[in-house]
């Protein structure tokens, strides 16, 4: 399952990237009003720092106004995914941008009817948000589940993209059912590597190892 880190913090992304586990980047309007950043400038400097896929979300919302949005953002860089509402005219812009050869997310899907709509429009990524759906009083990795299965029925590409992720659980369950990527804030995937017998563990080996009087350097 790929990771993706959700966030505009470019001290958060370059630290995840020499980890090695970042694939790509996702932010949003709320993500770059976080950042304090031009939302160009810092859609370009994430660019920079990794190789995956970065989206950036248009905030039009007709078709017309939302092409030119994309036309901007998807010339700062050839790994810019441009970042659609589930709408109508979301859905309309996501062909367009899909026949000509630019990767699109949509985003804000929260049912499985609607992650068929985005396939069936081309998407290179569909963004169920479970975190937000679980808050809703509904099961968001049911929805994970059923998109999975629909799209395993018809063959489609494009890929699921568990967004919203609040938890380590979250991420357990979206790799379980095969979800293709999951995007998460830095806190969250950095806290995947906690467990406590690995520090219980870590701690009675130094205390063995000081025992011994030795050094390796
Ligand atoms: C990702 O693309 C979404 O913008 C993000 O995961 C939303 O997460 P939130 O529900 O925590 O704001």
């Amino acid at each position: 399952m790929k990771f993706f880190a959700d966030t505009a913090d470019i001290a958060d992304i370059r630290d995840l990237a020499e980890t090695g586990l970042i694939d790509g980047v996702t932010t949003n309007p709320s993500l770059i009003h976080k950042s304090g950043r031009d939302f160009i400038e810092v859609t370009k400097e994430i660019c920079g720092i990794v190789d995956g896929p970065v989206s950036a979300e248009v905030v039009a919302l007709d078709h017309e106004t939302m092409m030119k949005e994309a036309d901007k953002l998807r010339k700062i860089a050839d790994n810019v995914c441009i970042k659609v509402p589930l709408t109508l005219d979301g859905l309309k812009t996501c062909r367009a941008l899909t026949d000509d050869g630019t990767m699109v997310n949509v985003t804000l899907c929260f049912s499985a009817n609607q992650a068929l709509l985005a396939a069936k429009a081309g998407a290179t990524f569909i963004s169920p948000f479970v975190g937000r759906h679980d808050d809703n009083g509904f099961d968001g990795m049911q929805l994970i589940e059923d998109i999975r299965l629909i799209y395993d029925n018809y063959a489609f590409e494009t890929e699921i993209l568990v967004a919203s992720v609040r938890h380590a659980t979250h991420v357990l369950q979206a790799a379980k059912i095969g979800a293709d990527v999951m995007t998460a804030p830095p806190k969250v995937i950095r806290g995947l590597v906690n467990h406590v017998l690995t520090d219980k563990g870590i701690e009675g080996f130094l205390k063995d190892w000081q025992s011994t009087g030795q050094s390796i350097l």
